[in-house]
């Protein structure tokens, strides 16, 4: 099966220029079966406001973002995630969807918010979903959320195989060194799509990053430019997590020993 992203600058509170973009872009990716696109791609990223970040998000039912992304993947029997400015009755969430080419199917909200994302946004309240779409399963982190090995770990044990990582990275170079390794350890492809560019005084550090099971680098993008990439991987990779002949990463496992890591206030 084929897996890529693409990497770009949406455009901030412009859902039709960044449509546009995308349309520009995803066509070349016409023989993929999962492309992942960045955060909030449908609004952009640095509010100056909770009003402007109210009025660039949409209602998952209501919005148009979602609906071009239905028919592109119904006429390219494709599936997409993208992260996604949502609007859920008086709350924000930034959050990661899931479309086929049946339609919309699912969604995760980002449970560790960035610096000023925790004036606009709620922290995620739905856990860590994995979707099975008959080619493997998905499991979806938002960006910051790479930092934290326990929804990675989680989201393994659920069963995904596939982590989808919509982002908007701006620490330089440190989601890129981690990906591949949690990659590794939970025997998984990522996707860490990145974008591009600047908003206000953010930039955004681009590489884009398709990590292995075996924690290789299989592509990674530019810091700079917009890119499609496709990739072919073998999907039996991430369900093998047989680590030598008497090491198994999820039976070798000792739960009972990690009691801390269900405490909240640790002193360290
Ligand atoms: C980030 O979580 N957008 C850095």
């Amino acid at each position: 099966m084929k897996i890529g992203f693409i990497q770009f600058a949406p455009i901030l509170g412009d859902v039709q220029a960044t449509i546009r973009k995308i349309d520009g872009l995803i066509d070349q990716s016409k023989i993929t079966d999962i492309l992942v696109l960045p955060e909030l791609c449908n609004s952009g990223y640095n509010f100056n406001s909770f009003e402007e970040a109210w009025e660039t998000s949409e209602e998952i039912e209501n919005s148009i973002f979602i609906n071009y992304l239905k028919s592109k993947c119904k006429q390219l029997n494709l599936y997409i995630v993208s992260g996604f400015n949502e609007r859920d009755n008086k709350a924000l969430y930034n959050s990661a969807i899931l479309i086929g080419p049946k339609g919309y199917i699912g969604k995760y909200r980002k449970l560790h918010l960035f610096m000023n994302e925790k004036d606009y946004f709620k922290p995620g309240n739905i856990g860590l979903p994995v979707f099975d779409i008959g080619l493997c399963k998905i499991g979806m982190l938002v960006c910051f959320d790479w930092i934290f090995p326990e929804v990675w770990r989680i989201l393994a044990l659920k069963g995904a195989e596939i982590i989808c990582h919509p982002s908007n990275l701006i620490l330089p170079g440190l989601a890129q060194k981690a990906v591949p390794i949690h990659a590794l350890i939970n025997r998984v492809y990522i996707v860490t799509a990145n974008r591009i560019g600047s908003e206000g005084d953010l930039s955004f550090t681009g590489l884009s990053t398709i990590a292995t099971p075996m924690g290789n680098i299989l592509f990674q993008a530019s810091q700079i430019k917009e890119e499609t990439v496709i990739k072919d991987i073998d999907i039996t990779m991430a369900r093998d997590k047989i680590i030598t002949k008497r090491n198994d990463l999820f039976s070798d496992r000792r739960p009972e020993e990690y009691l801390l890591l269900i405490e909240k206030d640790v002193k360290g």
